[in-house]
């Protein structure tokens, strides 16, 4: 079943998913929507117990797509004691909108349809604690407005560096880890464990840990602006496999992809705090 570029699809483990036709490119590919976005980034950033230290907590979700993510978060905080803040950001709504046409297949949709109906139409919905904004925008230019509030946790689910990879640039998430705030500890959670990707990070002057795996996939990653938020951060130890990779080259927008790093960017790498 396809429309808009869209179409459903049955993952192995039972559960459906969306799929952009165009890159082949599923959603949430190996345990599912809900459980995905429940695992990688609610339970993984501690959502409930550090929402509950500072009002109002802010999310980024970077990467909307049908919103499994958000909705993740809006079952888990709800009821927060404080007020969140869940600022989502896409430049499109195509996935949406096919979500909500096809709720009769996203279960997770369902009882949402209404509130993701009012963000599509004025893009802000209350839900509980839980003020809901919509960013309609490529996201590096809504990274630019100067009221955008810093966060304490990042979603960043856009497609794979190899479809999307304006989105995973070395100045790229160097202007992400500038628009964080020292006094306010964030996580970042996604699906990667790419060496490239947590080298573009560290450089970016993030600290990286291994992050939890998901299904088939061992381990994913999980960066902070703060060390002792990481329950296992990269040890030095790791650096082995940078030095012995033939693709940890940081992306940059003006680089070569999947080539060993320069001896010039493994110096900084090992000069960062992270391993010193
Ligand atoms: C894998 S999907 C996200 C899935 C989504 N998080 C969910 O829970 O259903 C990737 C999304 O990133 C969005 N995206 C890609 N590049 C973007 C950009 N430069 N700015 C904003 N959104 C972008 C795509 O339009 C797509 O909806």
């Amino acid at each position: 079943m396809a429309s808009e570029g869209f179409e459903l699809i049955q993952l192995k483990s039972g559960h459906t998913s969306l799929r952009l036709v165009s890159n082949r490119e599923t959603f949430h590919p190996v345990i599912g929507p809900e459980a995905e976005a429940r695992r990688l980034h609610v339970e993984q950033q501690r959502l409930t117990s550090r929402s509950r230290t500072v009002s109002p907590f802010v999310i980024w979700d970077v990467g909307l797509g049908a919103a499994a993510n958000a909705v993740a978060a809006l079952e888990a905080l709800a009821e927060s004691p404080g007020t969140v803040e869940l600022h989502s950001f896409d430049h499109t709504l195509a996935p949406l909108r096919f979500a909500c046409d096809h709720s009769e297949y996203l279960m997770y949709i369902r009882p949402y349809r209404q509130a993701i109906e009012k963000l599509m139409r004025t893009g802000q919905v209350t839900i509980g604690r839980v003020v809901w904004y919509l960013h309609e925008a490529d996201f590096r230019q809504s990274l630019e407005k100067p009221d955008l509030p810093s966060p304490h946790a990042i979603f960043y689910d856009p497609y794979s560096a190899a479809s999307n990879p304006e989105m995973w640039t070395l100045e790229h998430f160097e202007k992400i880890r500038r628009a964080l705030r020292d006094d306010h500890p964030c996580l970042l959670t996604n699906y990667t464990r790419s060496t490239a990707i947590r080298s573009t990070w560290l450089l970016a002057g993030f600290y990286v840990g291994i992050g939890v795996g998901i299904g088939e996939k061992d381990q994913t990653t999980i960066a902070s602006n703060q060390l002792e938020l990481l329950e296992q951060p990269l040890t030095v130890d790791w650096l082995k496999q940078v030095a012995a990779s033939q693709n940890s080259n940081p992306l940059r927008e003006s680089g070569t992809l999947y080539c060993p790093m320069s001896p010039t960017d493994f110096a900084q790498l090992r000069q960062h705090p992270q391993f010193t």
